[in-house]
C-alpha cells in the first residue's frame, strides 16, 4: 500500500488513525508512507518540530502493518532559519531528525519477487528545497541494483516525485513559501519534481523499472512512459491529511493499494480515507 503526506499534528492525528485501521484491516504486506509525514519541521523551532515527530512514531507504532517511510520536504529540520531560528550547527538541522527517528533515509529491500528502492528526494539548498537525488545516493544506488537479478523489477518510492504534471494544474508561480522553480548552482530548475530525474532514470535503466511511485502534490496522479518497450508508470498518492482542490477539481484523500504477483504489479486501486474500501 501506498501512502503519503499525513502531515501529523493534533489537529490531524485523527487521520492518520484513520489510515491505520483502513491499512490493518486490509491486512497487506507493507505500507509505505512517502514523506510530508508531519505538519512541518522547515520553518518551526525545536520543540515543536519533535513534538510532530513523537506525535507521528507514536502512531507508527501502532500499526500492525510493516510500514516503511521516506522524508519528505516537511521533515527537513529549521532550514527556513528566519522562521525557525534554528542554527545550522543544531545536531538534528536538515535531514539529521529524521534520520534521528526513523533512521536512514534511503535503502532498499526485496519482496515478492521486486526490488523496492526507497530514495531522500528533497535536498536542500541555503533556506529552500527542491526535488534532487543527491550523487551519494545514485552511487549506492548503482551498487544495490548490480546486486539483484537482472530481469529483477524495481518499484521506486519517494517523496517529490521523480515526474509531475500537477505543476500544469497549479500553475507557475514564483510566490514564497513554494515557488515554481529554484536556481542552483547557476541553473534553474522546477523544484517540485526531482530535477536531475535524467541522472536517476539513467542509473534505473539497468534493471526493469515498472513503477516510481511519489507523493508530495497531494493528488493521486498516473502518468505512463513507454521507451523502447520499456513502460515505466509514475504514480503519485493522494493525502491522507485531507482532500486537496486544484481550480474546479477536488482530489479526494487516500492511499492506493497494489496486488503483486509473479513479479507484476497491477494498476492499483485507490481507497478513500472518508469512503473506505
Ligand atoms: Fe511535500
Amino acid at each position: 500500500m501506498h501512502a503519503s503526506d499525513t502531515h501529523i499534528s493534533p489537529a490531524s492525528a485523527a487521520r492518520t488513525r484513520r489510515l491505520r485501521a483502513l491499512v490493518d484491516s486490509l491486512r497487506p504486506a507493507f505500507l509505505l508512507i512517502a514523506g510530508d509525514l508531519v505538519r512541518d519541521a522547515l520553518r518551526v523551532g525545536e520543540a515543536e518540530a519533535t513534538s510532530y515527530y513523537e506525535l507521528f512514531m507514536g502512531e507508527l507504532a501502532q500499526f500492525v502493518t510493516p510500514a516503511w517511510t521516506v522524508p519528505g520536504n516537511h521533515e527537513i529540520f529549521g532550514i527556513e532559519q528566519d522562521k525557525s531560528h534554528v542554527e545550522a550547527t543544531h545536531p538534528l538541522f536538515g535531514r539529521k531528525m529524521y534520520q534521528h527517528y526513523l533512521g536512514p533515509d534511503y535503502y532498499s529491500f526485496t519482496y515478492g519477487g521486486v526490488h523496492f528502492v526507497g530514495l531522500n528526494s528533497v535536498d536542500v539548498d541555503g533556506p529552500s528545497y527542491y526535488g534532487h537525488v543527491d550523487s551519494l545516493q545514485l552511487a549506492w544506488l548503482a551498487r544495490d541494483l548490480a546486486r539483484i537479478p537482472a530481469t529483477m523489477p524495481v518499484v521506486t518510492f519517494t517523496h517529490i516525485p521523480l515526474v509531475s504534471t500537477i505543476e500544469g494544474l497549479n500553475g507557475y508561480t514564483d510566490a514564497p513559501p513554494a515557488p515554481s522553480v529554484i536556481t542552483v548552482g547557476g541553473t534553474t530548475v522546477f523544484r517540485h519534481v526531482v530535477s536531475n530525474v535524467t541522472e536517476v532514470l539513467a542509473v534505473l535503466r539497468a534493471r526493469p523499472h515498472p513503477l516510481a511511485l511519489g507523493a508530495h502534490v497531494h493528488a493521486g496522479e498516473k502518468i505512463s512512459y513507454e521507451v523502447g518497450g520499456v513502460r515505466t508508470r509514475f504514480e503519485q498518492s493522494a493525502a491522507v491529511v485531507g482532500p486537496s482542490e486544484i481550480g474546479p477539481l477536488t482530489f479526494p484523500s487516500g492511499f492506493t493499494v497494489y496486488t503483486v504477483r509473479g513479479g507484476v504489479i497491477d494498476e492499483g486501486r485507490f481507497v478513500g480515507i472518508e469512503t473506505g474500501p
